[in-house]
């Protein structure tokens, strides 16, 4: 059974549902629904509900192996605090059972991420980072099926985990397939007195195989003002002359993006939402209006507000029954009549019914 939610109005429905994939391919084709908000394990997931080569854009942004627990507080949004913390999601790691298990599904792919995997454990030994590393290696490799050939995928994490999981993606997409490292970089917040206050995450981006998406001109920003080119343009040394665009200069891999301020509308209050302005960057630069775009560890939903609002059609998962809550929420708030689906468990159901965001 299928479910479309009415407009206006939040509902779920039992899960798993595998969507048929259309003859072109494309994820989710459940008519003039917007996209798929599913409840659950991504990998599960991924493996079991997403047809493959169907998604044109994919962006990740998991927990980075932070080493901490996440909570809400009701009421918080405002920068009150006037609750009991909910626990949200975790981000401590481990070895276990379950990290010996990522580790032999890896192997089995044999290849470069199944070395990669052997010498990372080598390395790291039994730890909670090689635990962690293999979680995300396993769904690394769940989202390289559903990547369309054509597609581009934005893997987000910060200098915690980011060199040893660009290993990883480098095994598992090909190192020539990597395209950016993206700097992220945003101010806000305490200043460290003992080192250099972490100011940036890292953002990879990775092709699937063939020709993808670059879009460089709706990304366009303002020439700095001290730039001599903006004002005059230049003369190369065979004579040419070369003129500023009048609509600004593609970004560099550089960005200065500021990160949600507290007291904005914007703000939705789930711990490490991130700037509906970062999404809409990645989304106009590497997809086009109507492809697919797929957010694996969504939280609030932040790249489904992005894409809803391109145009693109989306397929959002989280396995914590809060944030597919908060996402809702937000589109419905957003986009009144917008009619999408969600797919949860129906134990899950019942716990996201209950909570609602702050
Ligand atoms: C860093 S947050 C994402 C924040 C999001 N980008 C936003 O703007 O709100 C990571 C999310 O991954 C989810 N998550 C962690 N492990 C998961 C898994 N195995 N399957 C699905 N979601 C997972 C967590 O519940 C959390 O909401």
């Amino acid at each position: 059974m299928k479910y479309r939610e009415p407009p206006g109005t939040a509902a779920c429905d039992s899960f798993p549902n595998a969507p048929t994939a259309s003859p072109s391919g494309v994820a989710h084709a459940e008519n003039d629904a917007a996209g798929t908000l599913y409840l659950g394990d991504n990998l599960e997931i991924l493996r079991t509900c997403i047809p493959r080569n169907s998604a044109d854009l994919i962006y990740l942004d998991p927990p980075f192996c932070s080493a901490r627990n996440y909570t809400l507080t009701a009421g918080k949004r405002n920068g009150e605090t006037d609750g009991a913390p909910t626990a949200v999601f975790t981000d401590t790691w481990r070895w276990s059972d379950q990290a010996e298990q990522d580790f032999q599904a890896v192997l089995k792919e044999n290849g470069a991420v199944a070395e990669t995997a052997r010498a990372l454990r080598s390395m790291l030994h039994e730890s909670g980072l090689t635990a962690y590393l293999l979680m995300l290696a396993r769904r690394l490799l769940a989202l390289r099926t559903v990547l369309k050939p054509s597609g581009s995928l934005y893997l987000h994490c910060d200098p915690t985990a980011g060199h040893y999981l660009k290993i990883v993606a480098d095994g598992i997409f090909g190192r020539s397939n990597f395209i950016n490292e993206i700097i992220w970089h945003y101010t806000g917040g305490g200043r460290s007195k003992s080192r250099f206050s972490q100011k940036h995450d890292c953002i990879y981006l990775y092709a699937g195989s063939g020709n993808r998406v670059f879009n460089p001109d709706p990304i366009r920003v303002p020439y700095k003002p001290t730039s001599g080119y903006a004002k005059s343009g230049i003369t190369s040394k065979a004579g040419k002359r070369y003129f500023p665009d009048p609509r600004g200069t593609p970004p560099d891999d550089v960005w200065d993006i500021p990160i949600v301020n507290p007291m904005s509308r914007e703000r939705t209050g789930y711990p490490t939402e991130k700037p509906p302005a970062l999404l809409e960057r990645i989304l106009l630069a590497s997809s086009n209006s109507g492809d697919t775009v797929l957010d694996p560890f969504c939280g609030s939903g932040t790249t489904l507000y992005a894409a809803q609002k391109l145009g693109r059609r989306w397929i959002g998962i989280d396995n914590a029954p809060l944030a597919v809550q908060y996402s809702r929420q937000r589109l419905l708030a957003a986009f009144p009549g917008i009619v999408f689906t969600v797919h949860a468990a129906m134990e899950q159901r019942e716990t996201m019914c209950r909570l609602s965001p702050a």
